[in-house]
C-alpha cells in the first residue's frame, strides 16, 4: 500500500520495501512501454545508472513487452572502457539487455571511453533527435546528485549533454544529460531506497536545491522511495 509523502516539486509515494519500488517501478515502465507503443510506435527509455535501477531492470527481464518497439538511452555514464565493471551501461545490459531481444541498434550507450568532451559531443547528436523521451529514469545519490549532477556544478542548460570532471561520486570523469534533456519526457521516475538516502530525502523536503530536485521540479516526476529511505 503506497501513501503520499511530501516532495517539493514532485509527486511521490512511499512503499514499504526496496522490493515494492522495484515492482512498481517496473510496473510503470512497462505500462508506459505499451501507451508509448500504441500512440508512437515505441517507446524511448532513459535508463538510470547506480544499483538501485537494477532489481527493476531484473523484473523487467523477466516480463513480454514488445521489445522490438524500445529505444534506450543512458542518462549518463562513466568515463571507462566499454566493458569496465563500473560502467552503467555494463549494469544494465547484466540486468537487462543481456536478456531481453532489443535490437541493439536500439540500444544507445554513452560513448564515454572517448572522454568526457568526445563522449558529450557525440551522444548530443543521438539524444537531439530522440527528444522528448517517453520515460526518464532516475536515482538520486547520497549528496543529492542525479544522473552525473552534482551539487555545487554549473549545468550547460544549451546542451542536452554535458562534459562532467572531478565528480565526487567515483569516477571523477562522467557524461551526463543535462537538466535541460532530462526533463523533456512525457513521464519522470525517481527511485530512492535504502537509509543511505535519508540525509538527502530529508535535505530535499527541507526545500534544499538539490540537483534532484532542480530536476524533479521542472519534469514530470514521480518519487518512488521505500520506508528506509524516509526513516521513521
Ligand atoms: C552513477 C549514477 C548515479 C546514481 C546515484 C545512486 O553513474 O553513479 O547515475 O546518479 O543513480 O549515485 O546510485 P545507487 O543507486 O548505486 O545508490
Amino acid at each position: 500500500m503506497s501513501e503520499g509523502f511530501l516532495l517539493p516539486g514532485a509527486e511521490s509515494r512511499l512503499l514499504a520495501t526496496k522490493d515494492d519500488v522495484a515492482q512498481a517501478a517496473a510496473e510503470l515502465i512497462l505500462a508506459a512501454s505499451r501507451q508509448a507503443i500504441d500512440e508512437r510506435g515505441r517507446f524511448r527509455l532513459v535508463l538510470a545508472g547506480g544499483t538501485t535501477p537494477e532489481a527493476a531492470y531484473r523484473r523487467l527481464a523477466r516480463e513480454a513487452a514488445d521489445w522490438g518497439r524500445w529505444e534506450l538511452f543512458f542518462g549518463d555514464e562513466r568515463c571507462r572502457p566499454v566493458d569496465h565493471p563500473e560502467r552503467n551501461s555494463r549494469a544494465a545490459s547484466a540486468a537487462l539487455l543481456a536478456h531481453v531481444p532489443i535490437p541493439s541498434r536500439q540500444v544507445h550507450p554513452i560513448p564515454a571511453e572517448r572522454g568526457a568532451e568526445a563522449g558529450a559531443a557525440a551522444y548530443a547528436e543521438t539524444v537531439a533527435p530522440a527528444l522528448p523521451f517517453d520515460l526518464v529514469l532516475l536515482g538520486i545519490g547520497e549528496d543529492g546528485h542525479t544522473a552525473s549532477l552534482f551539487p555545487g556544478q554549473v549545468f550547460d542548460e544549451t546542451l542536452p549533454v554535458m562534459p562532467v570532471h572531478d565528480a565526487p561520486k567515483p569516477p571523477p570523469d562522467r557524461v551526463s544529460l543535462t537538466p535541460s534533456a532530462l526533463v523533456q519526457c512525457r513521464q519522470m521516475l525517481i527511485l530512492v531506497t535504502g537509509a543511505g538516502k535519508r540525509a538527502a530525502v530529508d535535505a530535499w523536503r527541507a526545500g534544499e536545491p538539490l540537483p534532484v530536485a532542480q530536476v524533479a521540479a521542472k519534469g514530470p516526476a514521480l518519487v518512488l522511495l521505500d520506508r528506509d529511505a524516509v526513516g521513521g
